[in-house]
């Protein structure tokens, strides 16, 4: 597969550039069942930015993240752990929902490996635009994304890592922090906490205890939020 980077506007500015752009996305074969791409949202200056899996059934049809079941148990934990949901931006680590035909149903499949892989470049394009002070990880895929395939987040969750010394390929995230007036600001660098991605809470044995994990793992940046 070609991937991502080749749609990706070499002279964006803003991450509108970017959603714009990613809506023609050919970089592997997901655009091709999917209904659209679902690009990130929330605002360039927000504080933490959430990177999820990949668009579910309801953010396919909607074409926005975290709009369906997941995405409504993600806004409660963010309220329950003290966040503003206004500086929160919520993205992907793949860009078009994934999904297998059974009868009329169509069933969440994760992505592979080449479609992480594929679908990196808008990650990494995003968070030129971005300058957050947390980024939360959610579950295995982002993980992967993020961390490489060696990280467990069943092992490090809700713990404050560097960032973005604990990204596999750092030299795709030199942050480039700018401030409202185009300077570039001294902002502390971001940090990175791994948790459970929300429809892991949704399928847990237990949910009561999962989703008081996540609001944990929230409350862990909440807290770090100067
Ligand atoms: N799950 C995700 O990872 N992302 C979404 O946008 C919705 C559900
Ligand atoms: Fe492009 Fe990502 Fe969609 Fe693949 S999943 S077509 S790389 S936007």
């Amino acid at each position: 597969a070609p991937g991502a980077q080749q749609f990706i506007p070499p002279k964006a500015d803003t991450l509108d550039d970017l959603r714009a752009a990613a809506a023609g996305c050919r970089g592997c074969e997901l655009y091709r069942d999917a209904s659209q791409t679902v690009f990130g949202r929330g605002d360039a200056s927000a504080r933490v930015v959430f990177v999820g899996e990949q668009p579910g059934d309801m953010e396919d049809q909607k074409g926005l993240p975290f709009v369906g079941p997941a995405g409504r148990l993600l806004r409660r934990a963010v309220d329950d752990a003290g966040l503003e949901a206004g500086h929160i931006y919520l993205t992907n680590a793949v860009k078009h929902f994934r999904f297998e035909l059974r009868g009329k149903r169509r069933i969440h499949q994760t992505p592979d490996r080449v479609h992480i892989t594929a679908c990196r470049p808008w990650l990494v394009a995003e968070f030129t635009q971005l300058n957050p002070e947390v980024v939360v990880v959610l579950g295995a895929t982002a993980a992967k994304a993020l961390l490489g395939p060696t990280f467990r987040v069943t092992r490090q969750r809700g713990e404050l890592l560097p960032w973005p010394a604990a990204a596999q390929h750092p030299e795709d995230f030199q942050r480039v922090p700018v401030d409202s007036a185009g300077h570039t600001a001294d902002a502390p660098p971001a940090r990175l906490l791994a948790t459970i991605h929300p429809s892991a809470v949704l399928r847990a044995d237990n949910q009561e205890v999962a989703y008081d994990g996540l609001v944990a793992d929230l409350t862990v940046v909440a807290r770090t939020l100067t």
